[in-house]
């Protein structure tokens, strides 16, 4: 479903070359769970990167459902992206002067979703917020914050949920609850997670885990 093939990503800050994957090799099968784990600097934000087509490798290919992304324009990318792809982020990314409906339903336009209202607040209430919707980003607690974008990231049912430490901002606690929203969402739209994070407990949820070492991805 998602393959990385001979992948060579190097970062050039002045006269300095940190090189981050010389040859990487990965596959994920379509609705699999797959957890990234991985000291801090090991790559494992720009690995996500790569998958996203944000950054470009300077060698090798990603194909995603048999599309190549060296086959496609910027522009196609771009609206591939949209399309296919999820992100949950660490620190939320939520448009601060939007409220929780409106920040779920944003992706929605772009994708071109059917009834967005009432899919943002099916999906809302799904993960406990039905009680919160007018709620601006301010006004949200950090567990609730990380909710508002799970439902954001699923809405346009993509293909696949990129999600960078979703839970390393939050206490154990709140982590593990926003965790369980997260995957009872994933589980039942056969979602294919990469989850990166530094929690053994995190990582357990999913069928596999690999650890970014030196630049490759070894199977615990
Ligand atoms: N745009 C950039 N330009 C130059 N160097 C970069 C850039 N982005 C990341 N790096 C460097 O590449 C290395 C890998 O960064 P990355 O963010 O992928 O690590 P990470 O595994 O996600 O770390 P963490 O666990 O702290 O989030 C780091 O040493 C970082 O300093
Ligand atoms: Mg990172």
């Amino acid at each position: 479903m998602l393959e990385l093939k001979s992948l060579k990503k190097s970062y050039h800050q002045g006269s300095q070359t940190i090189r981050i994957f010389e040859d990487l090799n990965f596959h994920v099968q379509e609705g699999e769970r797959v957890a990234i784990m991985g000291k801090s600097g090991s790559g494992k934000s720009t690995f996500l990167s790569l998958i996203s087509g944000i950054i470009k490798p300077d060698a090798g290919d990603i194909t995603l459902n048999t599309v190549s992304y060296k086959e496609l324009k910027e522009s196609q990318l771009n609206d591939f992206r949209a399309m296919n792809i999820g992100f949950i982020f660490q620190n939320f990314h939520l448009v601060s002067y939007l409220n929780a409906l409106e920040n779920v339903m944003l992706p929605a336009k772009v994708c071109k979703v059917s009834k967005p209202k009432e899919k943002a607040i099916k999906l809302l209430e799904r993960v406990g917020l039905g009680h919160r919707l007018d709620h601006l980003p301010s006004e949200l607690s950090g567990g609730e914050k990380q909710r508002v974008a799970i439902a954001r990231a699923l809405i346009h049912n993509p293909k696949i949920i990129l999600a960078d430490e979703p839970s390393g901002n939050l206490d154990d606690q709140t982590g593990n609850s926003v965790m369980d929203s997260l995957f009872e969402l994933i589980k039942q739209n056969h979602t294919t997670l990469i989850l990166v994070t530094h929690s053994k407990e995190v990582a357990a949820r999913c069928e596999k885990t690999y650890e970014l070492v030196q630049g490759n991805l070894k199977l615990c």
